[in-house]
Formats: structure tokens, sequence, C-alpha cells
């Protein structure tokens, strides 16, 4: 394989990042310990699965789907007893970790 090939090669990975919508990167390392840390598993699981009926599956949901939710949570926008509370001392960055974390699930 020659050096420009395998630039090519690079550079269309990169591409397909961009065209499927990883703008705030793709590396969700620390997600797992994270989500145990916060205490998300409780209710959805380390693989996104709620652990009961009233707990939704949020596994392979769009991250910048659950980002803005996460949000609204935090804010108070959207209204859960339970969501608001979870999510009221983390900040963007770890709203956003969790988000592509359990959308790769
Ligand atoms: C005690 C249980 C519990 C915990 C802990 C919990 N959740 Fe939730 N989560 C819920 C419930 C119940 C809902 C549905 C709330 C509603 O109707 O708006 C929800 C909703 C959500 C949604 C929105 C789903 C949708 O379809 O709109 C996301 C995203 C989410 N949770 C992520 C998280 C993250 C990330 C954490 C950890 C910081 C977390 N949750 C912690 C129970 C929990």
């Amino acid at each position: 394989m020659t050096a420009s090939y395998r630039f090519t090669l690079v550079g269309l990975a990169v591409a397909t990042l961009a065209l499927t919508g990883c703008t705030r990167g793709s590396d969700i390392s620390g997600g797992a310990a994270l989500a145990a840390e916060a205490g998300c598993v409780a209710c959805h699981g380390t693989n996104g699965r709620g652990t009961g009926p009233t707990f939704p599956n949020i596994n392979g949901q769009h991250a910048s789907y659950m980002y803005d939710q996460l949000k609204r949570y935090r804010s108070g926008e959207r209204v859960n007893i339970i969501m608001n509370e979870q999510v009221r001392h983390l900040s963007n960055a770890e709203l956003d970790l969790l988000a592509r974390f359990y959308a790769a699930q």
C-alpha cells in the first residue's frame, strides 16, 4: 500500500465520520464510567435498556436528540421529577459524553 493511498483512506474515514454527524467527536471512552458514577445505569442499564417498564430504552437513540433532551431536563424546560434531578449537576461536556455513549450502545 503506497503512502498516498493510505492518506486517501484516512481522508475517506474522516469524511464518513463528518457525514454521519459526529460533529462533537466520536470518542466515548469514559462514557461507561460516567454513566455508572452519575447513576444513569440504575434505570437505563449500562447498555441503554430500561431496567424497568417505566424507564425508557435509550440505546441507539440519536446522540443529538439525547443531548438536547438532557439539557432541557437540566434547565427544567422538560419536566420530569426524576430526570430533572439526575442531570442537575452535570456539565454540557458530561451530557454530551453520556448522549454519545448511549447512542453507541
Ligand atoms: C431513577 C431512574 C433514572 C435515572 C437514574 C436516570 N434516568 Fe433517564 N429517564 C428516566 C425516566 C423515567 C425517563 C422518562 C422521563 C420522561 O417521561 O420525560 C428518562 C428519560 C431519559 C432520557 C430521554 C429519553 C427520551 O426518549 O426522550 C434520556 C436521554 C435519559 N433519561 C438519560 C439519562 C442519563 C444520561 C442519566 C444519568 C445522568 C439518566 N437518564 C438517569 C429514569 C432515570
